[in-house]
């Protein structure tokens, strides 16, 4: 049986327009989709909408419209949006589906019959942006940090799960499987918050009072409360594969990696161990955690009114091209900032000059040298093997730098494959050789090279530009050159045929002249 992949992205409130810091986890998640697929492994890629909640209830109020309607619109934005930008996922979840909803109340049974959620009075200052009552911690100024607005002092009776009886069980192993949570540094920020002076508690408010929020899964021991919107999302990772007893449930829930931002590590790295725990269910294999994409030194988001939408982006630059910048400019795990001068920079090194030049200059002289077929190659002389060496610790490389989520140095390898290519050329210089009599007989040696640098290139760009990979196969006369086939054979040295008719195109990224308004 071949081997089986699963990942996740957050499921996105339902009260903004995607922007960039969506795009950017949704595309981390599509290229290791897609990587895993192109290994030959069977995979699962679940994404799709977190609706519940008092921020949706406040967007229907300010509308004078209902939390479904609205729900269901913004669910059909993000899902229209995935789909024009090619994202491949396999099921877009929503949290008021049917499935969800069982799932949810079929846990929350679960513990309650377990004795570890009890009912009691609390008091504390709540955040509509967080969902969540806050610590001191989580305040500036009485300000929450991240959405600088006063939070509202409430008091309730509320149903109770007490995580804490199994912190001292999830600081243990995480201690035991050092890269269950990566970057390093995340982890490290998860064992201080499982620390007592955190201040966290033990304790998490699961429920909420129906007469003030009655839009949520009910609770199915009390029908007067729903269920507080972190702990019905969560639940959305098990439900996307069948849990309890779906095969894909065993398949993919062992191999499952979630992505997510900075700002929810605390629900994904505490809180949902501790879920999983309490139902006897194994944690993810990997707790994978992006920094943020900042603009002007502020946090993009909805709440401060500064968006970068991926449609515009798509207008603009193409979306293979902000999907490149997205995943090349980010350290995963570090913040980035975002200028459209940057992209354009980017743009123009990595994919104008590097990557299509390299396609345009070798289509062109085998159209001219070559009748546009690919040559048969002679003899490799020295610099044809460091080109077929480079690829191949090129291949390797790119498979390290995935597998360890460093989707930036996988790019940056893949561009030192492409570079070496176009250096190789000016070497060999077959626009010259091709008139010198004793230098002419390299020229389809030296082509050929250049063709299947290009097919190699492509196949390990697949996962992260699948688009512009898909036009660099059809030039080079392949159809589906992935279908059927998998890594590493796909890149083993010599795979292109000779004799395949190419067809030249026209620039695959066209420069981007900066103007006064890019800048
Ligand atoms: N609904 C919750 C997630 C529940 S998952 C069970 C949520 N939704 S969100 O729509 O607010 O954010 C979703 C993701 O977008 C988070 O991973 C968050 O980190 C990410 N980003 C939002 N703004 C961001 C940036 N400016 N930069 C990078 N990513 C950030 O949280």
């Amino acid at each position: 049986m071949s081997e089986a992949f699963y990942v996740t992205t957050p499921i996105y409130y339902v009260n903004a327009e995607p922007h960039i810091g969506h795009t950017y986890t949704t595309v981390v998640a599509d290229m290791l989709a897609r990587y895993h697929r192109l290994k030959g492994e069977t995979c699962f890629m679940l994404t799709g909408t977190d609706e519940h909640g008092d921020k949706i209830l406040e967007v229907a109020q300010e509308r004078g419209t209902t939390p479904d309607a609205v729900a269901t619109e913004y669910a059909q934005l993000f899902k229209k949006t995935w789909d024009q930008l090619g994202i491949d996922y396999d099921r877009f979840i929503r949290t008021t589906d049917p499935d969800h909803r069982l799932v949810v109340q079929s846990i929350l049974q679960k513990v309650y019959d377990a004795g570890e959620i009890e009912f009691k009075e609390y008091e504390g200052l709540y955040c509509v942006g967080c969902e969540r009552f806050l610590t001191d911690r989580d305040m500036v100024d009485g300000l929450c940090r991240d959405h600088e607005r006063a939070p509202e002092s409430r008091s309730e009776s509320n149903y109770f799960f007490n995580m804490g009886a199994h912190f001292s069980w999830l600081a243990e192993t995480i201690e035991a499987h050092p890269d269950f949570i990566r970057p390093e540094h995340y982890r490290n920020e998860v064992l201080a918050m499982l620390s007592e002076e955190s201040g966290l508690g033990g304790e998490l408010c699961i429920s909420r009072p129906k007469e003030r929020l009655d839009w949520g899964i009910e609770l199915p021991f009390d029908n007067r409360y729903v269920c507080y919107v972190w702990f019905d999302a969560l639940i959305n990772y098990l439900t996307g594969v069948g849990y309890p007893d779906g095969s894909e449930f065993e398949t993919f829930w062992p191999v499952s990696e979630h992505i997510i931002g900075k700002d929810i590590l605390k629900p994904h790295g505490v809180f949902w161990p501790c879920m999983l725990h309490a139902i006897g269910a194994p944690l993810p294999r990997h707790l994978n955690v992006h920094g943020f994409w900042n603009l002007d030194n502020r946090k993009v988001s909805k709440s401060l009114g500064n968006l970068v939408s991926p449609q515009v982006m798509d207008e603009r630059y193409g979306f293979e091209a902000f999907r490149y910048f997205l995943l090349r400019e980010m350290v995963f795990g570090q913040d980035s900032s975002f200028s459209e001068p940057l992209l354009i920079a980017r743009i123009n090194a990595d994919l104008a000059n590097n990557l299509g030049n390299l396609v345009s200059r070798t289509l062109n002289m085998t159209g001219r040298f070559a009748d546009g077929l690919v040559p048969r190659a002679g003899a490799p002389g020295e610099a044809e093997l460091v080109i077929e060496e480079t690829a191949a610790r090129v291949t390797s490389e790119v498979d390290e730098h995935v597998l360890s989520l460093r989707p930036q140095r996988a790019l940056e390898s893949i561009m030192g494959l492409i570079d070496a290519t176009n250096r190789y050329l000016e070497l060999r210089e077959p626009w010259k050789a091709a008139k010198d009599p004793e230098r002419a007989d390299q020229v389809p040696t030296t082509l050929y090279t250049c063709c299947e640098s290009l097919r190699v290139t492509a196949v390990l760009l697949s996962a992260f530009l699948p688009q512009t990979s898909h036009e660099i196969f059809s030039r080079l006369g392949l159809g589906n050159a992935l279908e059927g086939a998998f890594l590493p054979e796909l890149t083993r040295w010599g795979g292109l045929e000779a004799g395949l008719p190419t067809r030249k195109g026209p620039p695959l990224f066209p420069r981007i002249e900066v103007t006064e308004d890019s800048k």
